[in-house]
């Protein structure tokens, strides 16, 4: 039920609207001015906002507003600066020679940065994450190096692989002594016994003795006299508890009778030349680096 008739509520002497429901008025109290205010800005805010800015959807589009601002082709055009300053340094790195490259910090950063990012794309799969290696996967964060360790030997072994299809690929093959019968049992098993007493493992005297005759005449031109190792052949050095395929009386014996030869690929007709240089650049870095 309603009153037409302007009435004062009795107790807090407000004027009603007028509205009644069961004896309960309504007072009249209207939304303060500032409130109101604000509300009416930001309606007219809200059109200034559709002239000037990208606002409403179209059938085949949307409105641009008189700015004509756009955030994707503030983005794009950010990418395409930064595609551009990159080519400035890919292609200085490309020109730099690869000792030249630390003395440049910015480049060096580069390179770096390239390096690592083209690692994890492209070499991650068999040397792990963090370069660590695995079996028959070198680690290249230590300064064990099958093919050498300064940074140009690192850089042609990542340009031409190893046992790779290049045609200037480094390559060596150890005599496959067991599969081949060039050596008989007997003597292979004397013969490991010598390469573990190489670094010091505890082994039989009398088999050592034995072996060691066997490793001078079949194994010294490719890992020396003393076991360390050949660079120039990619003989890994025997003599220290860096093992590429494992120090188990089992896992020496299998690398004597089957001659092992793991294959890693070249890169250098895959990966540009700034590619190779960072990448280089990048595993030299790793600790292991002469
Ligand atoms: C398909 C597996 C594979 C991939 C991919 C691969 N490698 Fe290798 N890499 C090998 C193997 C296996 C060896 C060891 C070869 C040997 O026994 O002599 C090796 C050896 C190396 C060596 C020599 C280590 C030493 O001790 O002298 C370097 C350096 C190297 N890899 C870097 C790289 C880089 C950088 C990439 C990525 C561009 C890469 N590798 C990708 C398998 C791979
Ligand atoms: C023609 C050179 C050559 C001769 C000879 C040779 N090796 Fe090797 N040996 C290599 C190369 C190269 C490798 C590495 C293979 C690879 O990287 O896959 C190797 C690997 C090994 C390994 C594995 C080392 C590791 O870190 O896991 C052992 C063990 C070994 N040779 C022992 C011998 C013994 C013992 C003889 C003699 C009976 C011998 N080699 C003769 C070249 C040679």
């Amino acid at each position: 039920m309603t009153k037409t008739t302007r009435d004062i509520d009795s107790v807090t002497g407000v004027e009603t609207t007028g509205h009644e429901w069961d004896g309960i008025k309504e007072l009249n109290k209207p939304l303060p001015k500032w409130w109101l205010l604000t509300f009416y800005a930001t309606i007219v805010w809200a059109v200034g906002y559709w002239i000037v800015y990208p606002a409403w959807p179209t059938i085949n589009g949307y409105t641009h507003g008189i700015l004509n601002y756009s955030q994707r082709e503030i983005v794009s055009q950010e990418v395409v600066e930064a595609r551009a300053s990159q080519g400035q340094y890919r292609k200085k790195l490309e020109g730099t020679p690869l000792d030249a490259v630390r003395l440049d910090d910015d480049l060096y950063r580069f390179a770096m940065a390239a390096g690592a990012a083209a690692f994890q794309n492209n070499c991650a799969a068999c040397h792990g994450r963090g370069a660590q290696g695995l079996t028959g996967y070198p680690n290249l964060n230590d300064d064990d190096w099958l093919w050498g360790g300064r940074l140009e030997d690192i850089h042609k072994t990542i340009s031409v692989g190893i046992r790779s299809d290049h045609k200037e690929s480094r390559t060596s093959q150890m005599p496959r002594f067991g599969i081949d019968k060039l050596l008989p049992d007997v003597d292979i098993n004397d013969v490991v016994d010598f390469v573990l007493s190489l670094s010091g493992k505890p082994t039989s005297a009398a088999a050592v003795a034995r072996g060691s005759k066997t490793y001078t005449d079949q194994c010294v031109s490719c890992h020396r006299a003393d076991g360390k190792g050949n660079i120039e052949l990619g003989a890994p050095n025997l003599a220290d508890p860096i093992w590429l395929y494992g120090d188990s009386r089992h896992a020496v014996r299998e690398s004597i009778s089957t001659g092992r030869g793991a294959m890693m690929p070249a890169w250098s007709g895959r990966l540009d030349p700034a590619t190779v240089k960072a990448l280089a650049i990048y595993v030299h870095s790793l600790g292991g680096g002469k």
